[in-house]
């Protein structure tokens, strides 16, 4: 049976029905579901009871995965998940909450701010795949923004100025911004900016989205203060409602997301109570814009 998607946000999103990622992925699904990603931008499952390797099955499915990395404060001691996975949870690897004063959780918690998925990466990420297994009682909403759209409503003035620009992205950016300075030389050395094109374009559709995130804290030739205030109002202009869809998490939801025509944040939940998310990440295809030294 073909795969049915019924549109959920504003001008993007879509519900798939009726799968089960738990059965093999046949080549006509996982055609269906690109040409999803292609349109909707974010494709959301329902109820899948999935286990890890499930998971990773699905997105091997669908692509080539993105290298383990170390993109969180985390030590390989203290993983509660296998490399190939991203920890998105509150969790110590005891599955237990962390502490509200707890540096990997203050550094994490700069995912509530709107962003790309590894857009500080010099290759940054296609998919993201993100499975809850537990969620809090209230908060904890994902939300999402249509960059396309986004871009599509920009004035002519404003689309020939950000044609062609290229930003610096960092998660020392992103971090500064929530106050968060508390970084060692070594941390600081592996954040270490790279650069992405501002204006992209979709490789199937020919679609142009504006690629930003907070992790963006410069543009190449411009002053720094210029340059990030001029990106906080495109922030601001690319999340207004009419580009936004809220994810309402249950237990059992997956939530597939396109990082090069979205950006994404994370709600606010009480500290105490456990949120168990675990994410899968499809290896982009190449560099968005020439790095220099
Ligand atoms: C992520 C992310 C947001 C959330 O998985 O990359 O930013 O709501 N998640 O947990
Ligand atoms: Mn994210």
């Amino acid at each position: 049976m073909p795969i049915k998607i019924r549109q959920v946000g504003p001008c993007f999103a879509g519900e798939v029905e009726d799968f089960d990622m738990a059965k093999p992925l046949s080549a006509e699904d996982a055609a269906a579901i690109h040409a999803g990603m292609d349109e909707y931008a974010v494709l959301t499952f329902r109820d899948q009871k999935v286990t890890d390797e499930q998971q990773l099955a699905f997105t091997l499915g669908l692509g080539e995965i993105e290298p383990p990395s170390k993109a969180s404060l985390r030590a390989e001691d203290d993983f509660r998940l296998p490399p190939t996975f991203a920890d998105v949870s509150n969790l110590d690897k005891h599955n237990q909450p962390m502490a509200r004063d707890d540096r990997r959780r203050l550094f994490a918690i700069g995912n509530r701010l709107w962003h790309s998925d590894s857009s500080f990466k010099k290759i940054p990420a296609k998919y993201s795949l993100l499975h809850a297994l537990k969620v809090p009682s209230k908060g904890g909403n994902t939300e999402f923004a249509d960059m396309r759209a986004a871009y599509d409503a920009l004035d002519d003035e404003t689309k020939a100025e950000v044609e062609g620009l290229v930003c610096e992205h960092s998660q020392i950016y992103s971090r500064q911004q929530c106050g968060f300075f508390d970084l060692t030389d070594e941390e600081r050395e592996r954040f270490a900016p790279v650069r992405q094109t501002l204006v992209r374009t979709h490789p199937v559709t020919g679609r142009k989205s504006l690629y930003l995130a907070s992790h963006a804290g410069g543009i190449a030739g411009w002053p720094d203060p210029e340059a990030r205030l001029f990106l906080r109002d495109l922030i601001e202009h690319a999340t207004q409602p009419q580009f936004v869809y809220a994810h309402n998490w249950r237990v059992g939801d997956l939530v597939m997301w396109d990082n090069r025509q979205t950006m994404h944040r994370a709600r606010a939940f009480p500290v105490d109570q456990p949120r168990d998310m675990r994410r899968t990440t499809l290896a982009g295809e190449a560099p968005t814009a020439e790095q220099v030294a």
